[in-house]
């Protein structure tokens, strides 16, 4: 019998975000997409993780009010000017795709848990989400850019910049062309067994 999530994970593959067509996923699909993202492995469930939607209009004003400050922040503290073709990037940065799943890690500390576990669980839940979304064949790509490590956005975002992190933002769109195969690791350079 054919193990299709097994065939699947071994063929998937990312489409980046410039490439794709900024539909969003349909409803019932986002809703699988983001059950799939919350079932992960969790040591001792402390949930150290919240999924944050950006949807619709919900991306142009998050262009407007929290990146584009945020970088004209940046170009101010390095003494470069934002052009007005860096401007158009900014804002079209959280519309490549028609959504925006962004996973903030927000660990408890102190916790019995190790914090290095607590964000590995985030990293689970960007997996999953990804991996959901490509399941559907949507386009969908998993990325951090600058907007990752910015305390504004983190704040933006209902985080606390002092502990919180974005683990990822998944974006999520619609294929123009098949994703081409990239360079993959060698597992005889990865894997061996301990002897
Ligand atoms: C935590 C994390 C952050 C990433 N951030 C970026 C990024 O900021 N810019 C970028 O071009 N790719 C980034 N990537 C890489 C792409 O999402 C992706 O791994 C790559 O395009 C190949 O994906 P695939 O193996 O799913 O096909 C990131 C990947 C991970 C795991």
């Amino acid at each position: 019998m054919k193990n299709q999530v097994s065939e699947f994970l071994q063929v998937r593959r990312s489409v980046v975000a410039k490439k794709m067509i900024a539909t969003a996923p349909k409803e019932h699909h986002l809703e699988d997409i983001l059950k799939c993202g919350l079932r992960v492995p969790d040591h001792s469930n402390v949930q150290p993780w919240k999924i944050i939607i950006l949807k619709g209009d919900a991306r142009e004003k998050f262009s407007m009010e929290v990146i584009l400050p945020a970088a004209k922040a940046r170009a101010k503290a390095s003494n470069e000017p934002l052009t007005a073709a860096m401007e158009t990037l900014e804002l079209a940065r959280m519309q490549r795709g028609g959504v925006v799943l962004t996973v903030l890690s927000t660990p408890t500390i102190p916790h019995k848990i190790p914090l290095w576990e607590q964000q590995l669980t985030s990293g689970a839940a960007c997996s999953h989400l990804l991996i959901a979304a490509q399941s559907f064949d949507y386009a969908a790509q998993w990325l951090t850019e600058w907007p990752a490590y910015d305390p504004s956005v983190i704040k933006a975002l209902g985080g606390d910049p002092q502990k919180d992190l974005v683990a990822g933002f998944i974006h999520i769109g619609e294929k123009i062309d098949p994703p081409t195969e990239r360079k993959r690791p060698d597992p005889d350079q990865m894997i061996r067994y301990w002897s």
